[in-house]
């Protein structure tokens, strides 16, 4: 197995491949006292390939252990990647349904022909070991109006059923999520689908999800391909949610808002939520495919790529999903300095492992940021624009418009940057490749405190 040169953009505190690649977050669970994520995993390939299961372990979301590989493409029916899934859990024990991807070799599109993505059942009894692992859904009972691809199975309980919402690509290029049914967990009927998409919203939905949070019901999805717009869905990839209600007669979900995406920044992708019995919790990839040549991952010639994000706590606000970074991160703090209300600050940071919290106490029209080595934030005409140089590595521009700014809670780490924007009505995620440290260099029309601490995993934790 290869292994990783030593390089400055390892990540402090965000959770990456030992070595390769890593992609989706997979199965994310609280189960008996100890947080357990999984990840698309591949150790031997740092572009990618037949997908594993990598293993990470947490008593408190912010201290991660890693564990071995959980799952990896060694049976017929998912030798070419054991590709994204989710975990529930049911009479103590915890089931996961993940997607079996198969292609065939020969001369196929993989669009139509060619591929199987079968949905399988692991029975655990602890979140380490498997007892059971088989096809509940072979790809062969698929509905014949779509394409072979349909994957990445995430399981709920409603009223002792249970449910299986899975994303597909129907053959007219439009995305559309499908709903499964159980009693059992391994008798599964298909129950129509409960969205379907247009044109415009991307030829192939991924990795949905969907909860219950203050009586409404959540459905997050990742549109391939949705169309750009105004200075929104930029990327070439979205994470997208829509809050509404589900009809169980007719088993749709009938939005009552318009496709938001739930990250503004350059590196997002394929989230999962998963509730710790207090709370719901979000975990992303902070990464997307099919960036190049527009943005690369540098990382490569190093030997790893990718990282997920911060795990985020989800809240429901009028028709917005807000999302704020965890309150254990607050036990890594150190070295607190504050800078008292002023319309200039200029400060200097020991490590780019950082959180900087950005506290207007007075309305602002215009500021700006300078972060890192060569990146800036923007705030001009209520658009909020990230803004990066050459650190960037391709990613120039991505905005968020604003009529009003309060506060903006930035969490560095050695190659990346979260900006959670008044109090996580507006997140931006990106990945940044600077070669050295630069200071930290604030100028606005109004007052503003700022308060700036190093994170230091060495604190907190056992
Ligand atoms: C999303 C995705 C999923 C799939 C997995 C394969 O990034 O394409 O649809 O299950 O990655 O790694």
């Amino acid at each position: 197995m290869s292994s990783i040169k030593s390089d400055l953009w390892r990540q402090a505190y965000h959770l990456m491949p030992k070595v390769g690649w890593l992609n989706d977050p997979n199965g994310a669970c609280y189960f008996q006292g100890t947080y357990h994520i999984y990840h698309q995993y591949v150790p031997d390939n740092v572009n990618g390939g037949a997908t594993h299961w990598g293993h990470k372990t947490s008593k408190d979301l912010v201290h991660f252990k890693e564990e071995e590989i959980f799952l990896s493409p060694d049976q017929p029916y998912d030798k070419d990647g054991v590709y994204s899934g989710s975990a529930i859990e049911v009479d103590n024990k915890l089931h996961f349904f993940y997607t079996g991807n198969v292609k065939q070799p020969g001369d196929y599109d993989y669009l139509y022909t060619g591929r199987e993505q079968n949905v399988v059942h692991v029975v655990s009894p602890d979140g380490y070991s498997v007892e059971r692992r088989e096809v509940v859904i072979p790809h062969s009972d698929f509905p014949k109006d779509f394409t072979a691809h349909i994957r990445d199975p995430k399981l709920f309980e409603r009223d002792g059923m249970y449910y299986m919402a899975l994303g597909g690509r129907k053959k007219d290029n439009t995305g559309a999520i499908l709903l499964y049914e159980s009693h059992d967990l391994d008798e599964w009927t298909y129950a129509g689908n409960l969205l379907e998409g247009t044109i415009d919203q991307g030829y192939m939905w991924e990795c949905p999800d969907l909860f219950e949070l203050d009586d409404k019901v959540v459905l997050i999805f990742s549109p391939q391909g949705i169309q750009a717009q105004p200075n929104k869905f930029l990327n070439p990839h979205a994470a997208c949610y829509l809050i509404g209600e589900i009809n169980w007669k007719t088993k749709t979900f009938l939005p009552e808002t318009d496709f938001q995406e739930l990250d503004l920044g350059f590196d997002f992708y394929a989230p999962q939520t998963f509730s710790d019995g207090s709370r719901r919790l979000l975990w992303g990839w902070m990464g997307i495919g099919d960036t190049s040549p527009e943005y690369i991952y540098p990382t490569v010639s190093q030997g790893w790529q990718h990282c997920l994000t911060m795990p985020r706590q989800l809240k429901l606000v009028g028709d917005k999903l807000y999302q704020e970074p965890i309150e254990e991160y607050q036990q890594i703090r150190t070295n607190h300095q504050h800078f008292k209300a002023g319309k200039n600050h200029n400060l200097t940071s020991a490590s780019e492992t950082y959180e900087l919290l950005v506290s207007f106490t007075e309305k602002t029209d215009e500021f700006s940021l300078q972060l890192r080595q060569d990146t800036k934030l923007i705030y001009k005409d209520q658009l909020l624009i990230l803004e990066h140089g050459p650190s960037g590595y391709g990613r120039r521009r991505r905005y968020a418009k604003l009529s009003n700014l309060q506060n903006i809670r930035i969490f560095s780490d050695h190659s990346s940057l979260e900006l959670f924007i008044n109090k996580g009505e507006v997140v931006m995620s990106t990945r940044v490749f600077p070669s050295q440290t630069n200071g930290i260099d604030f100028k606005a029309d109004a007052l503003v405190t700022l308060d700036h601490w190093l994170l230091d995993l060495n604190k907190g934790g056992d």
